[in-house]
């Protein structure tokens, strides 16, 4: 009996491209994801790739429109979804950094006032709120290093992997605000349905 295809969302940018190198890696036959451009839904070997905006990925997986999903930690801790986390993949490795102009200090004590921006207006939230400071939040949805450049923000919570970015843009790192990789995320019915596939897909690509 052919196995039950399982549907996982995957991160687009990135995640997507080391996701289909590792399965490329372990024998899937990802031709199709090479010669696809535009789209955004497709089958490798028993697996359904959906292509989702990262930030998406949480939701596309809590409301059961995927089984399973790809993406990095940074997406899952902001959404705040009701979805499982069984598994880390050896990808997408970066750092959540809080970061300002490198001619400028920023303080951290308590009651400091700052305006931060940020595609993470939760994590940032929830980061300042543990040293006593509540800035004022710029919810940015990219290019996130021009807001200090312009004056815009003080700061700004953002990814960096190369530290191109911030170099560029004449920005210094002031803190780490978490680790980021690629996480494995499961719808919990799937769990229980698929579970078994679910798992043997995590362990093919983790072999
Ligand atoms: C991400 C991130 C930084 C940049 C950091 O942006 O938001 O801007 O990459 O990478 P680096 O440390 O290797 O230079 P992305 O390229 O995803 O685009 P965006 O600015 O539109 O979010």
């Amino acid at each position: 009996m052919e196995r039950e295809r399982i549907r996982v969302a995957v991160a687009k940018g990135r995640i997507f491209k080391e996701v289909m190198a590792l399965m490329d890696k372990r024998g899937y036959t990802t031709s199709i994801a090479k010669k696809a451009t535009r789209e955004l839904l497709f089958d490798i070997d028993n697996i359904r790739i959906l292509i989702c905006k990262p930030a998406d990925v949480p939701r596309y997986v809590e409301l059961g429109a995927a089984d399973c999903g790809l993406v990095g930690s940074d997406c899952i801790s902001e959404a705040n979804c009701d979805i499982y986390e069984p598994g880390s993949l050896p990808i997408g490795k970066c750092k959540m950094i809080l970061a300002c102009l490198k001619n400028k200090k920023i303080s951290l004590l308590p009651g400091s006032d700052l305006v931060v921006g940020t595609k993470y207006p939760n994590i940032t939230k929830k980061y300042f709120a543990k040293k006593k400071i509540f800035p004022e939040i710029v919810y940015l949805n990219g290019s996130v290093e021009l807001a200090p450049l312009v004056g815009l923000a003080d700061a700004i919570v953002d990814i960096t992997e190369t530290g191109e970015t911030i170099k560029k843009n004449n920005l210094k790192i002031v803190d780490i605000v978490q680790e980021v990789n690629c996480k494995l995320v499961v719808n919990k019915s799937s769990q229980k349905t698929l579970g078994k596939e679910i798992g043997s897909f995590l362990s093919s690509l983790l072999a």
